[in-house]
């Protein structure tokens, strides 16, 4: 079993949405028993909160439902989950600030390490723009997860 969760700031954009592409792509594969899978945010902000709904709406428009409840990460998670996928350098300096040793360190990865088209680059934040924003941070997710489904079989 591979404990993942996803890292953005607000947990109602990128992490929730990382987490249903990831949740989809391996129920595709038979293989959703291999992992644990949750999504946090590093301000605590919208606590409580479904999804944005402009990140809902568009991740149906591709049948997919995005159903996670927004949450602060804790010190918990850095010990709890083998990884830590942050979506942008803030949540990531963020992260690893909560860190206790380099054990813990080496599960806090930027989620695009592995992008082809940009290595170790921002998942944008789709929060203040148009609704073209939100299709690109899906695009964007989407291929990435299958990076990393395909790294970690
Ligand atoms: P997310 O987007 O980090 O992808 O969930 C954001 C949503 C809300 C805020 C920041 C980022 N906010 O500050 O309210």
């Amino acid at each position: 079993m591979q404990k993942i969760v996803f890292v953005c700031l607000g947990n109602i954009c990128r992490s929730p949405l990382a987490e249903a592409l990831f949740q989809h792509e391996i129920e595709q594969r038979g293989i959703s028993h291999l992992f644990e899978l949750d999504s946090c945010g590093t301000n605590g902000l919208h606590n409580g909160e479904r999804a944005d709904a402009r990140t809902r709406k568009n991740a149906l428009a591709h049948n997919i439902e995005v159903p996670s409840i927004s949450r602060k990460i804790t010190a918990n998670d850095i010990q709890h989950f083998d990884l830590l996928l942050t979506m942008d350098d803030e949540v990531q300096s963020k992260v690893l600030s909560m860190c206790n040793s380099e054990e813990e360190k080496n599960k806090v990865i930027l989620f695009r390490q592995f992008d082809p088209q940009a290595p170790n680059s921002e998942v944008p934040d789709p929060w203040y723009g148009g609704s073209e924003g939100f299709e690109n941070v899906f695009q964007i997710v989407k291929e990435n997860t299958e990076i990393w489904v395909n790294r970690l079989c």
